[in-house]
């Protein structure tokens, strides 16, 4: 089913984040689009939703299968009054917000794997690509783009993420409204950010931490030609994945595509 405006701005009047939706049938990429909004200084809380993307970014370089009528490709524009190094902070608050979304749709099943990848029994049903814009040291804006495979079936995925994707749909046996499902994501993302900004990042850190998929496993991760290994033991204070490395060292990762070895 197509999206409606209408009930949407309805359900989100008051929200933070959705009280302005910039929505298109087919775009190249959502944060391209909130990107180039951003620059021309429109305010935070504006959404882009798109019902297909021609050109759909991943993180690291990767693409974003991203075909028509079935899932939803969404970009979010942030404002945070706080230092770049805190950045990663809304990554993880993002991830959190994602998660909750899909596990109403899949009671205790959904998982984050660190950064902000949610899988649903071990397979990714959801990623997010955060962009950020900074001036004179202070962030102007940040992206957050979130695609989340809702109603596709297991056999429409390309061959190289069948092994690896799932949707919500092929986890439940069901379709699912994407417009319920986009109303419930901003509204989380709106609670958490207010949180985030508000409070600060403790209360996200301990839920995202029930959540998470790594931690007390022998995980890696690589980044670029870097790859370390070791136990996932948390995240720190700003959002970066501390282990403890195969001598015993504590190390922190801000970014990188992290995998079990072995579970704990
Ligand atoms: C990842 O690699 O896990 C991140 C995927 C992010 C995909 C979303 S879909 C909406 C937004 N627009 C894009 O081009 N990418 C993000």
């Amino acid at each position: 089913m197509e999206l409606c405006l209408k009930e949407l701005k309805k359900e989100l009047a008051g929200e933070i984040i959705g009280h302005s939706i910039h929505h298109f049938q087919e775009i190249g990429s959502t944060n391209d689009e909130a990107f180039s909004l951003g620059m021309e200084g429109a305010p935070e809380g504006t959404v882009v939703v798109a019902n297909s993307q021609s050109a759909g970014k991943g993180r690291l370089q990767r693409s974003w299968f991203s075909p028509p009528q079935a899932n939803i490709y969404t970009s979010v524009i942030l404002r945070p009054e706080f230092n770049p190094a805190d950045a990663p902070r809304i990554t993880i608050m993002a991830g959190l917000a994602a998660a909750q979304t899909i596990e109403t749709y899949c009671p205790r099943k959904a998982r984050i794997k660190w950064p902000n990848d949610v899988l649903l029994d071990g397979k990714k049903v959801c990623g997010i690509l955060a962009q950020m814009q900074t001036n004179e040291d202070k962030i102007d804006f940040v992206i957050l783009g979130i695609g989340i495979n809702v109603n596709i079936s297991a056999d429409e995925f390309p061959a190289e993420i069948k092994n690896t994707a799932t949707s919500i749909a092929a986890q439940t046996a069901a379709f699912h409204s994407r417009q319920d499902l986009l109303i419930t994501l901003y509204k989380n993302l709106s609670k958490w950010y207010k949180t985030l900004t508000s409070t600060g990042f403790e209360m996200i850190r301990e839920e995202w931490l029930k959540m998470a998929s790594l931690i007390g496993c022998e995980t890696q991760v690589k980044f670029g030609n870097e790859i370390i290994k070791g136990k996932a033991l948390g995240i720190d204070e700003r959002g970066a994945l501390v282990m403890s490395d195969s001598k015993g060292k504590t190390v922190k990762i801000l970014a990188g595509d992290a995998s079990i070895l072995k579970e704990n």
